[in-house]
């Protein structure tokens, strides 16, 4: 039954299926996580009869051949399928552009997709990158997006402090299971953007919404719960320097589970591990280099598995090749943990090494936004300018 066709389109529902059990036959940790999205998802190629559903409401996720509708629906072009099976199809840049057709609660499947990627990149072996497979046609549309494919949205939202107006009505997009980056010069509010999608910061005017929840609405317990899906890794590193790392890393599960000290200790070091710290445990802020205190502030950002994760330049101090090694780390980070990842920054290095989905925040607003492929072949003057460095242009030291 099996033919080796390469791309013969009657071959696809079984090389898809194949994939998925051979992703979740393989074992690895991450893999587990996909149970996570809580949810089914059938994948059909359009023009073929047979559909695979991946079914990830259980634990551990299965895979079933056809059968009863699912609650996700995705369908695939003949050549989208069989990107998909080499872990190049990036389904939320494709979703976003237009051209890949899906139905249901996607944003739960979005959670996930990193991971799935990640998986079925590996089984292909292929080292192409995410985004850069998404090919030629994944160019974002203007349009904004439906709001099923946004981990947080801010709309209209308003910050003065005193005479100053920083925040003059932010419609920020930071759709479902990318990376995506706030780009812009020092000084315009990305920082001070940040804490109001956390809840830290109040809007003078405008919502915030997270996964949909408007912040305006919920009460003061519900946006310290909601603290715990949403992890930050905050500019300052923000450790307790009176506390060894592994104090530190602990404090977010400490303060927020009662798990006995073994689980703690097996969580703190997974990630402490993870991130390259695994040695320096007793060590306190103090003692350790800008970048450590970077890496620190990034494992205590994820011991409590948040699906959104945000970074506050995590490269401010470093050097370039300490911000690569710091941009590998995000990004393998991501395709472990799946989710969503913010990351500010004005370093356009990093942004273009990680990012899939980028907004350029400038005077209070944001100027441009879209998949990352979009806004580096911006034509707007000012993105131009910013994004390489040049100093004739609309950004002056006082704009
Ligand atoms: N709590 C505050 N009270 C008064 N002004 C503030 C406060 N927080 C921020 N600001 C002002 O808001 C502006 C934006 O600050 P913010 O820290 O958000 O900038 P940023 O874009 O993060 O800059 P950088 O890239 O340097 O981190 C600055 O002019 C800052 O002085
Ligand atoms: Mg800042």
């Amino acid at each position: 039954m099996v033919s080796d066709i390469n791309g013969h389109a009657g071959d696809l529902p079984f090389r898809l299926r194949e994939a998925l059990s051979d992703v979740l036959d393989s074992g690895r940790d991450a893999v587990a996580r996909l149970k996570y999205a809580h949810t089914t998802v059938r994948f059909t190629v359009i023009g073929e009869d047979a559909g695979v559903t991946l079914l990830l409401d259980r634990a551990p996720p299965e895979v079933a051949v056809n059968g009863d509708a699912a609650e996700v629906e995705i369908e695939f072009t003949p050549e989208q399928a069989a990107r998909f099976v080499d872990g190049v199809l990036h389904i939320p840049a494709a979703l976003e552009a237009g051209v890949l057709v899906a139905r249901g609660p996607l944003r739960r499947y979005l959670e996930v997709d990193p991971i799935l990627r990640g998986a079925l990149r590996k089984r292909a072996g292929s080292v192409e990158r995410a985004s850069a497979g998404s090919g030629p046609q994944v160019a974002a549309r203007d349009a904004q997006l439906p709001a099923d494919l946004l981990a947080i949205e801010t709309r209209d939202l308003h910050k003065s402090f005193g005479r100053n107006a920083i925040l003059r009505g932010v419609d920020l997009q930071v759709p479902e299971g990318v990376i995506s980056i706030v780009i812009g010069p020092s000084g315009t509010g990305k920082s001070v953007l940040l804490n109001h999608t956390i809840g830290l910061m109040q809007a003078d005017r405008g919502d915030v919404l997270v996964r949909g929840r408007s912040l305006a609405k919920m009460s003061r317990s519900e946006i310290l719960a909601l603290r715990l899906e949403v992890g930050v890794m905050f500019q300052d590193g923000a450790l307790f320097s009176a506390m060894n790392v592994y104090d530190n890393t602990a404090f977010p599960l400490r303060q927020h589970t009662d798990l006995p000290e073994e689980a703690v200790r097996e969580i703190v070091m997974r990630h402490l591990s993870s991130v390259g710290l695994a040695d320096a445990v007793h060590r306190r802020p103090g003692e350790l280099s800008g970048g450590m205190r970077k890496r620190a502030g990034l494992a205590r950002a994820l011991v409590l598995d948040p699906g959104i994760i945000l970074c506050d330049e995590p490269d401010s101090g470093l050097d370039p090749v300490r911000t690569a090694l710091l941009g590998e780390l995000l990004m393998e980070q991501h395709a472990e943990m799946g989710g969503t990842m913010l990351v500010i920054t004005h370093n356009i290095a990093l942004a273009k090494r990680v990012a899939e989905h980028v907004s350029v925040l400038w005077q209070g607003k944001i100027m441009e936004s879209g998949s990352a492929e979009k806004i580096f072949s911006s034509e707007n003057p000012f993105v131009r300018q910013f994004l390489e460095s040049q100093t004739e242009g609309p950004l002056g030291m006082d704009a």
